[in-house]
């Protein structure tokens, strides 16, 4: 029974039914209009200077310790397995976690990005993952700076990202099984010790390996590059994070000049010329060791950069290193034109 006293409300209630419609009335009224809405960092509480990018679990701890990375900060949209960004106690350095594939690498930077708490107009992106190598290119327990990143197999109606890769560093960290599995290897530089390399990443919707794949994967970069990529680092997940970061440059929310694809080598690509059916020898039986020292390898390659970021904040910012090269995708979307690609000056 409705108790009269309790019914004060009813009235209201009433009221509102019946301006319901006149404010539903007065949208339609715009229903023809275009809109467009900014995103703002008015409210923003963060400004990381660097943002540490990685897939899965091992890629993430490795960073926790050195960084102090102590802060957790849940926001909406990011993976349930990897549900915090991690940041030291200045929230100069945070570190998130997208995890595996390319759904979820879109998904997790994409909600990141948009997020109004945090301002990234200037931060420093770095995806800092473990990858398989182009023994042509590199060998194991070597980490690789990419200036493209690309993805290929079903890919071909797809585009290409150009990047700005820089630094060279040193690093050291080796296994005996890495060194065993290297010498497996009758050509250089498979066989020869780590070392950092500038070559270029290419992602693929899953992991690969083989002679077969990895050449496909060779010519398709030299290909969509102009000759200009050399492909050396499988890398799954960096197509579709650049492609988020990509359209949050695009609506100046961060800045696609600030972005660092470094990937250190856990594996080959493919198998050593003496195992005869290579694709499944590399997936099931190779005894690579060099699982950890990749892992290691990604503080000992990615810590001078973030640690020169952070030291030399100012002179990042008064525009001296800023990149020359055309950066952006094949589309010309964020202005300019692509050297690479058939939208590209060479077309
Ligand atoms: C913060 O995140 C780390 C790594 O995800 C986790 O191990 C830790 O328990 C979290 N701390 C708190 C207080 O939730
Ligand atoms: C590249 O990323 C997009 C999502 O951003 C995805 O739909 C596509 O399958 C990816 N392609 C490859 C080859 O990884
Ligand atoms: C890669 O390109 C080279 C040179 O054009 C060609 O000989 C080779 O067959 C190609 N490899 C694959 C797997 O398509």
């Amino acid at each position: 029974m409705v108790n009269l006293k309790s019914a004060w409300f009813v009235p209201l209630l009433a009221a509102a039914v019946l301006a319901y419609p006149a404010q539903e009335a007065k949208r339609f009224e715009k229903r023809d209009e275009s809109f467009s809405t900014v995103p703002s960092q008015r409210f923003a509480i963060f400004a990381p200077k660097v943002v540490i990018i990685s897939m899965f679990v091992s890629e993430q701890d490795v960073w926790l310790e050195p960084y102090c990375l102590k802060n957790n900060i849940s926001i909406p949209g990011l993976s349930p397995l990897y549900p915090y960004i991690h940041c030291d106690s200045d929230y100069e350095v945070c570190q998130v976690t997208v995890g595996e594939g390319g759904f979820n690498a879109a998904a997790t930077t994409a909600a990141l990005v948009l997020n109004p708490l945090f301002d990234f107009t200037k931060t420093f992106f770095m995806i800092a993952g473990i990858a398989g190598i182009n023994p042509y290119e590199g060998t194991i327990g070597s980490a690789t700076f990419a200036r493209f990143a690309r993805f290929a197999v079903e890919a071909l109606g797809e585009y290409p990202t150009s990047l700005y890769g820089t630094e060279v560093f040193e690093l050291n960290a080796d296994s005996d099984t890495a060194k065993i599995y290297r010498a497996l290897y009758n050509y250089a530089p498979a066989n020869q010790p780590s070392k950092a390399v500038k070559c270029d990443a290419a992602a693929s919707e899953v992991w690969f390996t083989g002679s077969d794949l990895a050449e496909s994967f060779g010519n398709f970069t030299a290909l969509m590059t102009n000759g200009m990529g050399h492909y050396c680092a499988t890398a799954n997940e960096d197509n579709a994070t650049l492609g988020a970061l990509l359209r949050a440059a695009l609506a100046k929310l961060v800045d696609f000049g600030r972005i660092v694809v470094m990937r250190t080598a856990s594996n080959f690509d493919r198998s050593p010329p003496s195992t005869a059916n290579d694709a499944v020898y590399g997936l099931l039986y190779a005894n690579v060791g060099a699982f950890d020292t990749s892992l290691e390898n990604l503080v000992l390659a990615g810590s001078p950069f973030v640690n020169d970021v952070i030291k030399n904040w100012e002179k990042y910012n008064d525009g001296r290193y800023a990149p020359k090269n055309y950066i952006g995708d094949i589309f010309g979307t964020l202005g300019g034109t692509p050297d690479f690609g058939p939208y590209g000056v060479a077309n």
